[in-house]
């Protein structure tokens, strides 16, 4: 299957495996770039313990680039996150020079402004693909140079954006507003999703949950199993709004959570079910964050390393997508990209058939 995407990162489909912290290490990234995808390292891969170390943060992911390395001789890529406002930029900082050293082929940048480092990216020869979830974003990264845009809806299981735009609506207008290969994520799962995506304009789609549900991935099975027990009405958008800086009295201004409009999107397991009774049904991903701790056995630990690497879903929250009820089994990435091309064969030459009866 050939896009422009395809061409731009010699990939054979056009399916890249979204970034997910902690749980999108090198063993996964090349099971997905061998299977003819682009897999992608995302932050803190391969690790099981926390680190607040910058050095040790950019030698963590030095280690998972050779290793990836060494399990394909494929294209992959590496998420940088830029981080927005209050975000420690070294830890970035760092990554991105270990990135350069190490030369990865491609970069999937996000959560920051396409500025930072496009132009040293492209300088070093790296595709570079840039996350968004506005067309405004699409067209900010298009000027900065890059090769492609991933527009992410708020179907998406992690932090899925400030203006709630849906996969469906955001892709034509981006595709409409940029030059530049439109990559569709957020909700994307089978054959019938890739060519959604392709039908919307896209060039190529961005998955991450469904990627979680794979023998390769390196989270908890019992995270596994609660994406298979997943429903149509299993999750829910909580907001989510980056802490105001203090104002003249020296404090937060409380209102600024509720006036940006970001979410994250929690799988409603019994724990998360209970926060929200709790706080009357509304309540913010800050107060899920609140609620939420390190568990004991594992005190190098934090709530995103309990729940997803330690299996602690008695106590912690996870974030997945709106789309989890359409996972059915735990394949390997090879079978599930297998699966996902050869299933598309037959979705096209139905819709040909109705399309020219
Ligand atoms: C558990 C989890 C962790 C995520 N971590 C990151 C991350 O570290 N960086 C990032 O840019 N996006 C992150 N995301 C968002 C994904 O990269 C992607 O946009 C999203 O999963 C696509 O939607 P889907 O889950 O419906 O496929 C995360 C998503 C999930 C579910």
């Amino acid at each position: 299957m050939r896009t422009r995407l395809t061409e731009i990162l010699g990939i054979r489909y056009p399916i890249v495996q979204a970034s997910m912290a902690w749980i999108t290490d090198a063993v996964l990234a090349a099971a997905v770039s061998e299977a003819g995808g682009l897999g992608t390292i995302g932050p803190n891969a391969g690790c099981t313990t926390v680190t607040t170390d910058v050095g040790e943060t950019g030698e963590r992911l030095r280690a998972q680039i050779r290793k990836c390395k060494e399990l394909t001789d494929k294209p992959f890529a590496v998420n940088f996150v830029v981080g927005v406002v209050g975000w420690d930029r070294d830890y970035a900082d760092r990554c991105m020079d270990v990135g350069l050293e190490e030369g990865v082929p491609v970069a999937v940048v996000s959560q920051g402004s396409p500025a930072v480092y496009t132009s040293r990216l492209k300088e070093a020869g790296v595709k570079v693909i840039h996350v968004g979830s506005t067309v405004r974003h699409a067209q900010k990264a298009e000027q900065s140079g890059v090769d492609a845009v991933i527009m992410s809806g708020t179907e998406g299981g992690g932090h899925s954006g400030f203006d709630q735009m849906t996969t469906l609506c955001l892709v034509p207008q981006a595709v409409d507003a940029v030059e530049i290969p439109v990559i569709a994520g957020g909700g994307i799962m089978d054959s019938r999703g890739l060519l959604a995506a392709l039908a919307l304009g896209a060039e190529g789609v961005y998955m991450g949950t469904r990627f979680m549900a794979t023998e390769e991935c390196p989270t908890h099975p019992k995270v596994k199993q609660a994406l298979l027990e997943a429903m149509d009405t299993s999750t829910m958008a909580v907001r989510h709004g980056v802490p105001a800086a203090p104002n003249e009295a020296g404090k937060s201004d409380p209102g600024f959570v509720e006036q940006r409009r970001g979410s994250v999107r929690l799988l409603l397991n019994d724990f998360a079910r209970k926060i929200i009774a709790q706080q009357g049904g509304n309540v913010s991903f800050e107060q899920v964050i609140a609620t939420t701790g390190s568990q004991g056995e594992n005190p190098e630990s934090n709530r995103t390393v309990a729940a997803f690497v330690d299996g602690h879903l008695e106590s912690n929250t996870i974030t997945a997508s709106q789309a989890s009820g359409l996972i059915h089994d735990v394949p390997t990435c090879q079978r599930l990209i297998d699966r996902v091309i050869a299933e598309a064969k037959p979705i096209l030459e139905r819709l040909s058939h109705s399309y020219s009866s």
